[in-house]
């Protein structure tokens, strides 16, 4: 995608979404590797739009990512769901990957959550473990706001002190308690990928203060601060970092993080629910 029509592009994505939806979303929802199922949960207004039908918007080549947006009322709050994002390792660039976080921001959006299924690092993380992102650390090797500047779109030099929005995180927990679901901080380490990381990488990550690691989110988080939504993001734990099983010669293979996310991934949709029902802030 071309830097100079980013903004066209973004108006042409809203364009044919807009005219389908019957109120304005406030909140998006980015569902990760395996976490597709979650958008059933939305029934009532349902609206389904192929993103094939989105210029702009890429089919996706990931198993585990079907490539649609579900728009609908949960817990009463008007929502987008992505089900299904565009990842660096697919060989898109970083416009294309964040353009659902532009689009949602151009929409309207106030809240933008991410989901990731991820690799533990930090002792302590089990499989199946449910995290809050408090911070990130970016090493993809590539920002998304790079390229020539279009002040409709966000500032230059966005300050990323709070990516992850504090009271919405400080929400999500309270959710995760009245819901008796254990929820952990975490610090999402973003690599390229698509190869998994090396035992000495997740070392590196570990001693860099990481306590997940993923292939995804940290770009979108960026882009959606930067358009100034709130953020909230959620890594499922999907497996033990390279090297860090306690069967050593254990491989990570998409197969089994497919299997663990959809097994764990009811949780997070409840906990998105609970947060939504108890929590939202209307405008
Ligand atoms: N590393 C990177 N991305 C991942 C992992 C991992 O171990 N598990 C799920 N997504």
């Amino acid at each position: 995608m071309l830097k100079d029509t980013l903004y066209n592009s973004v108006q042409a994505a809203i364009e044919a979404i807009q005219h389908h939806l019957p109120a304005p979303p406030r909140v998006a929802i980015v569902l990760g590797s395996g976490l597709g199922f979650l958008a059933d949960r939305v029934i009532h207004n349902r609206i389904v739009i192929d993103y094939d039908q989105i210029p702009g918007f890429e089919p996706p080549t990931v198993e585990g990512h079907a490539g649609r947006l579900v728009y609908g009322d949960l817990e009463g709050v008007p929502v987008l769901i992505y089900q299904g994002r565009f990842h660096y390792y697919e060989g898109h660039d970083l416009a294309t990957v964040t353009l659902p976080a532009r689009v949602a921001a151009a929409l309207g959006v106030k809240l933008m959550i991410l989901t990731a299924a991820t690799g533990g690092i930090a002792t302590g993380l089990a499989q199946g473990d449910l995290c809050c992102i408090s911070d990130h650390i970016n090493m993809i090797g590539a920002n998304p706001l790079r390229g020539r500047h279009d002040e409709r779109l966000g500032k230059r030099f966005p300050d990323m002190t709070e990516v992850y929005s504090q009271p919405w995180r400080h929400l999500a927990f309270q959710a995760a308690a009245m819901l008796n679901l254990p929820l952990k901080n975490a610090i999402y380490a973003a690599m390229p990928g698509p190869s998994y990381e090396t035992p000495a990488e997740v070392r590196m990550l570990r001693a860099l203060g990481a306590d997940v690691v993923g292939m995804s989110t940290v770009p979108e988080a960026i882009v959606a601060r930067a358009s100034g939504m709130d953020v909230l993001a959620f890594a499922m734990v999907t497996n033990a970092a390279a090297g860090l099983a306690d069967d050593p010669n254990m491989e990570i293979t998409h197969d089994d993080v497919l299997e663990v996310a959809k097994h764990s991934g009811q949780r997070l949709g409840d906990l998105i629910v609970k947060l939504l029902n108890s929590h939202f802030i209307p405008k």
